[in-house]
Formats: C-alpha cells, structure tokens, sequence
C-alpha cells in the first residue's frame, strides 16, 4: 500500500482538526484541549508550525520536551499528527547572527524580523538552518505513534519575491542553465528594446522597481524563477524527510491567492494536495469563487482526493473589515469543500490565540471557551463527518468539462504596460468558472499541455502566453471534434512574452476562424451593448475568417461588429468571446455551448443558489447538495434517493433549510 493509502486507512474518515499551537498555552490547558477534540471529533492536528524558536532556542540546541509531551498526549488521546518541519518563521537568533537572510523587497527594503516567514529562500543559510532542524525533527519523532504527515514549512510563496543580492546570484545561476549564453538571454527578453542588452549574466539584477517599465520577460522569468527557489526549499526538506520516515507522506498548506508558484511543477512532489481556503462571507460570490480554488485543488494531482488543511471557523483577522461566519455557513462550506474532493476540513486553528496579531482571528475554541454557537458548529461537524467514513477517499468522477490555467501565462498577463489594467487572471477564471458553477456542471482544471481527449469543452479563459506546440494541443483537441470557448486576450505572446506575429491571436487564429485588428478595452467600469445583454471590461476589432458572429456588439464605434463567434474546425467547434459579457449573458451562454457539447450537470433542475458534487464510493455515487440560499428550498431529484446525513427514506424529492446540506445516494 502506498503512503496515502496508509493515511487514509489510519484515519479511516475524512480528517478533522486544525493548527494545534499548545506552547502558547500553560501545560494544564493541553489536557483541557484533548478533551475538546475529543467532543469535537478532532481526529488530526497540525503541530509545530511556527515552533522554531521553541525547539531550538539556541543554534544547534534543541529542546523537544514540550514537542514530546504534545506528541505523547496527542498519541494517547487518538488525536494523529500533521507535524510541521517548523521552518517556516526563523527565530530571533538566526536573523540577528544572519541577517542576509531577511527578504528584501522589489524596492530594495529589507523585511525585518517581527512577523513570520522573514527569509529568501536562496539563502543558502536559511537552507542549511531549515534542513538541520527538519532533520533533528524527523529523527526525534520518526515511529512516533501520533505521526500520520509531514507538513513542510507553511503557506510558500506568501511573501513576495525577495530581491536581495543572494537572489540575484541564484537568479545568474538559473538563467545559466536556462539560456546557454547571454546573447540567447537577449534574445529571449528582447533586450535591444530600451538599450537593455547585457554583455554577461553578471550585470543581470532581480527585477528591483525599475524606472517605469520593467522588462516584461525578466519579470516573468523571475517569477518562474521564484517559485523554482520555494519548491528547492521544499525539496531540500523533502529530501531529509523520505530519508528519515519513507513512509511518511509528506505535503505543504498552498496558499489562498493560488498566484505564487507554479502549481503544476510543485505537485507531483506533494503525496497530497493540501490547500488553505478563505472565502470572504461578505462576498456574495465567495463560494463560487472558493469553488475554482477546490476544482484546481482536485486536478493538481489528477483527481487525487486533496485537503482542506485551514478555513476559519468563523472571521479572520487581516481582512479590512472581517465578517464573522453566519450560522450553519461553515458547516455548508467545509462540505463544500468536501463536495469538491476534499479528505480533510481542518481549522486554523484550534484555540484562539490571547495575544500576537491572530488573536481577532477565530478558533475552534474561542476566547469565551467551549461554550457560543462557533464550538457547537464544530462540535456537531465533527460527528456529522465522523459518520460518513465511506466518503473518505472516494474520488470525484471525471468532469465533462475543463478550464485551462497557467502560471507563466497568469504572470505575463499582469504586468504593466498592457491594453487595459482590468484584465486579471482570476477575474477571468471566475467569470467563465462561475456559470458553470452555477449551473451545477462539475470542471476540472488542466495545464494547456494537458490530454483533452477525455472532455467534451474545454474552457480557455485567458492564455495570453502559449507556446506554440500547446496552441496545437487545443486546435487538434477542436480539430479532432472537441468544442472548446476562448475569451479574449489569448494567443498574444509566446513563452518569453515576444508577441506571435501574423495577426492576433497568432497560433488560434486558424482554430477560432478570426483575426483580431484592434483591441477597444473599456473604461474603468464601463459597459458595451450586445445583441442579448452587456459586454464588460474589453472589446475588440474581429476581422471573422471563417467563423461567423453569434452575437455583435450594438454600441459605440465597433457597432455591428462581431463580438462572440463560432468556428467549425475539423470535427469540433471553436467558440470565442471578444468581450466579457455580463454574469447573467454569460451564463446563458455558456449554458447553450456545454448543451450543445452534451455537458450535463451533476443532478438536473437544481434551483439557482444550489449546488450539487458526486463522490463515488465503493457503494456508487454520493450526491452531495449544499443550499447556498439563506431561504429554504425544496429540490426534485431525478429518482428517488435516501438521506445520508438524516437517515431520511428514500423520496423524489429533499428540503434545505437554509445553508442546509443534504447527503443523498440512489434508493436502488
Ligand atoms: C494562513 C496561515 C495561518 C494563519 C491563517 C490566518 O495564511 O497559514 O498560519 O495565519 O492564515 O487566516
């Protein structure tokens, strides 16, 4: 059995628990806490996170007796160990003796120590700090009966990229090994532009605030550069760890914005995908948007079940304005993170801390104790997932439909100096994520590069970068009958951000039957009329060749214009949006291409505000249906169905109360 296997058989459910901090607590509460966890159904905690400077006080002085008596309680009360590798926030003493390994900004300002995870990771002192201790770690606690996974360092990729001089000697470094010579450099960044041409790799620096603009393509290889140095430190870490404990698995928390690294590279060295989530509950479309997240979780490791290693219980603190969770809120989203693949709802984090800057962030345990609604939730949670072990594990089936994402082509589309500032990525994912999500239509994510043969549509929301061999892999995916929906602002420069000349969008003109003449983003803001609804953020001159306009736009200077079209090409359709047509346009529009593919969703004539994931366990698929409405609704179901979650007999149809969540699997 493999490492995974052997974690899921040990927890035999889907995990639950959060970031156990007991050093910032007298020892007489820790016994206080192995009681709660118990009445909460806490099966898994992650521990030693930011216990550097507890463990080695001193350089090369460990104390473990805390970690000891911890783990020992922990192993005792059935309680298993997500146990971090405790690098993520050096102490005190190594950023005095060191400073160099303090990050430095994009400015050239030094971080000072006085938060957390102050440290460049090309620093090779930080490194040789970092693997000395997860060493010392995994000695001490290899075979210990409370260890069930490693968790290496926290949250990479949380910092902005350091622009120190260590970095600036990695950087050289990576560029070597990435073009052969400085000429080659050159050329890749186009560097006769603005008198930017090198005569060695010595003079190239970190992309440090330039005088208005930065070269697009060093900052993008920076980028890629930076998120190549997090996953070394990781590796480094990894390393000691599969030496120590090869049985161990071992992952690290991804964090929130998704952004920083380059997810594709990282996950095939995780065992298991884990992933910090923090919907906002005064955003109206915190789900839907937390639901891309899920779905790009789910896909990093090709539908492996993933975990849910932090949400909060209730508010966090380093919002602007920080809204608590509404009554039965967490419970609905940790089962939608469950309805998206998820093997673990863990919390950050159990005990609310009384002082340091997280002490406004909520906890399992609050400030006033075991006592207000927010324990009572988790309490209730607990059991209600204690009872489901069958869906730990169970994977969710194969989406119909994929959406494209890539790093290097998110990073190249948010730099300066572009057609409109308004065209983010995750916007644009979102915007084509979200009909679908609403629609009840399961998606999964994949690299440009990926096999596409098994979806029916792939959705490309925005690929401004594409090398020209994954440009083919979506035109033979079309050309060999697939349908597949572009928007705007895709096939515009190759990997090292030189543009693919010939007329926009180079390398899918021929796929999508068009040219692009001229962009017309909007104004902040602004809107453009269309045959049926609105155009947002971005129009466009389409010169059709080929395709024909399904909808034109009606206003302004490009009236008449064609502003969807669609191409037949080979057996299958290429569909394209020369704007972003307002949420409700979208979602018919979308409705009507993933028709016409054959893409249904997961259960028919779901009312709007109600969403429904399959897992398939060994006895058949387990419909999960979640009511993001704070009104109740009644749905039909398609045939008749038994409560899991209720013990309800099987009926035809189920009543949500509001943020209610119903277990369902077929009566048959
Ligand atoms: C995460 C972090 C945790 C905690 C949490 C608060 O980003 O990993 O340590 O700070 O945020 O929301």
């Amino acid at each position: 059995m493999n490492r995974i296997g052997r974690l899921r058989d040990r927890l035999g459910r889907i995990a639950y628990g959060g970031d156990y901090n007991p050093e910032q607590w007298p020892e007489p509460v820790w016994e206080e806490d192995l009681r709660l966890m118990k009445e909460a159904g806490v099966d898994l905690v992650s521990v030693g996170i930011f216990s550097w400077a507890t463990v080695e006080p001193e350089p090369g002085t460990y104390t473990f007796g805390t970690l000891d008596r911890v783990l020992d309680l922990l192993a005792d009360g059935g309680v298993a160990a997500c146990l971090a590798t405790m690098t993520a926030s050096p102490p005190p003493w190594l950023t005095a003796r060191h400073p160099e390994i303090l990050p430095t900004g994009a400015d050239g300002a030094r971080m000072w120590p006085g938060g957390r995870q102050h440290y460049c990771p090309s620093s090779p002192v930080y490194r040789e700090h970092a693997v000395r201790l997860a060493e010392r770690i995994a000695d001490r606690y290899a075979g210990h009966p409370a260890l069930a996974l490693w968790h290496v360092g926290n949250e990479y990729g949380n910092v902005a990229p350091c622009h120190c001089d260590v970095s600036a000697d990695a950087f050289r470094h990576w560029l070597r090994e990435r073009y052969d010579s400085v000429d080659a450099l050159g050329d890749a960044w186009s560097t006769t532009f603005w008198s930017q041409r090198y005569s060695s790799f010595d003079e190239v620096l970190p992309p440090r605030s330039p005088a208005p603009f930065a070269n697009p393509a060093h900052a993008v290889d920076y980028a890629r550069f930076s998120s190549d140095e997090l996953l070394a430190c990781y590796l480094l870490e990894k390393e000691v760890l599969r030496r120590v404990t090869p049985d161990v698995p071992v992952t690290t928390n991804f964090p929130p914005s998704l952004r920083p690294a380059d997810l594709w590279t990282w996950a095939p060295h995780l065992d298991v995908v884990a992933y910090d989530a923090y919907p906002d509950p005064h955003d109206p479309a915190a789900d839907a948007k937390v639901a891309f997240s899920y779905d790009v979780m789910r896909s990093l490791r090709g539908g492996q079940p993933w975990l849910l290693m932090e949400q909060a219980p209730s508010a966090v603190n380093w919002r602007a304005r920080n809204a608590p969770k509404p009554a039965g809120a967490m419970r609905l989203w940790s089962w939608q993170a469950v309805a998206h693949g998820a093997d673990a709802v863990m919390f950050f984090q159990w005990r609310q801390s009384r002082g340091g800057a997280e002490k406004f962030h909520s906890a399992m345990v609050p400030h006033g104790g075991p006592t207000g609604r927010v324990f009572e939730e988790v309490r209730e949670l607990g059991r209600e997932l204690a009872a489901q072990p069958a869906l730990a594990g169970a994977r969710a089936p194969r989406a119909d439909v994929a959406m494209v994402l890539d790093w290097p082509s998110w990073w190249a589309l948010e730099q300066d100096a572009h057609p409109s500032a308004d065209v983010r990525f995750l916007d644009a994912a979102w915007a084509h994520h979200g009909p679908l999500y609403d629609a009840s239509v399961a998606c999964d994510v994949v690299g440009p590069d990926a096999d596409l043969s098994p979806y029916r549509l792939v959705v490309v929301p925005n690929l401004y970068l594409v090398a020209e061999e994954a440009a083919r892999n979506l035109e033979r995916y079309v050309e060999g009958g697939g349908t597949l929906v572009m928007s705007f602002f895709s096939g515009i420069v190759d990997p090292h951000d030189r543009v693919h000349l010939g007329g926009y969008p180079g390398p899918f003109r021929r796929m999508l039957g068009l040219r692009v003449e001229e962009f017309w983003p909007l104004p902040e803001s602004g809107r453009i009329g269309l045959s049926q609804g609105t155009g947002t953020v971005w129009s466009e001159e389409v010169i059709l060749e080929g395709a024909e306009a399904v909808e034109h736009f009606t206003t302004g200077d490009l009236a008449g214009r064609p502003a969807v079209t669609r191409h037949r090409y080979g057996r299958g359709t290429a569909w394209y949006l020369a704007t972003r047509p307002d949420p409700v346009t979208m979602r018919g529009l979308v409705d009507r291409v993933r028709e016409g593919a054959g893409v249904r969703p997961v259960l028919p004539g779901l009312p709007g505000g109600v969403q429904a994931r399959a897992r398939v366990t060994g006895d058949g698929p387990c419909y999960i249906v979640l009511n993001h409405r704070a009104t109740p609704v009644t749905v039909h179901l398609p045939a008749p169905m038994r409560g899991l979650l209720d013990g309800a007999d099987a009926a035809d149809t189920v009543h949500l109360p509001p943020r209610g969540v119903a277990l369902l699997r077929s009566a048959d």
